[in-house]
């Protein structure tokens, strides 16, 4: 009981990779929208999970719009990327993504990786995704890769009660 603790999050990844998809399914299920579309610009989300209040910055991984993901990085406690492990083609540009933020986020805040889309035949692993992304390089911060299926919402949870103890 008492007053929750508020922490911010910024989640990016490439578009398309499942990022509102997973913050929609952490919403108290009344306040879930029934149809995801491709987010424009960013849109705030919140939601309470793990005796915590998260406000998550929900970004467009568009490439016209990624150039927003820096400006937040400023304001956070944590970022959340999601990568669409069934999206190989994309992997290289994904991590060249994920090299700019670790490069501009300077606080050296926790990240939680999330290998979306396990439901996919041929979609690669979290420990795949791990060594495609290069996340042994990650000297600098905590970080975890947790493998999900937002359509039917598994591993998010794995992934959200890691972050947690990391922001407690
Ligand atoms: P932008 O807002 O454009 O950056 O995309 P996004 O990362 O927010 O992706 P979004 O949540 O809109 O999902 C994109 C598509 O992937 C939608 O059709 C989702 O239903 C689908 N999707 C999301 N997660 C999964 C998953 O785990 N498995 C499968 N098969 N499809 C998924
Ligand atoms: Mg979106």
């Amino acid at each position: 009981s008492g007053k929750k603790k508020k922490v911010k999050i910024v989640c990016c990844g490439l578009d398309n990779s499942g990022k509102t998809t997973i913050i929609n399914s952490l919403k108290a299920k009344k306040a879930q929208v029934a149809d995801v579309t491709p987010t424009v610009g960013f849109s705030v989300e919140e939601f309470e999970k793990e005796n915590l209040l998260f406000s998550v910055f929900d970004m467009s991984g568009q490439g016209k719009f990624r150039n927003l993901w820096e400006s937040f990085y400023d304001d956070i406690n944590a970022v959340v990327f999601v990568i669409d492990a069934a999206d190989r083609v994309r992997m290289t540009v994904a991590k060249n993504e994920l090299d700019l933020l670790l490069e501009k986020e300077k606080k050296n805040i926790p990240i939680l990786f999330f290998a979306n889309k396990q439901d996919i035949q041929g979609s690669l692993s979290a420990q795949e995704c791990s060594d495609v992304m290069g996340l042994g390089e990650i000297k600098d911060r905590s970080f975890n890769i947790v493998g999900t299926n937002a359509l039917k919402n598994t591993g998010i949870d794995v992934g959200v009660k890691w972050l947690s103890g990391e922001l407690n």
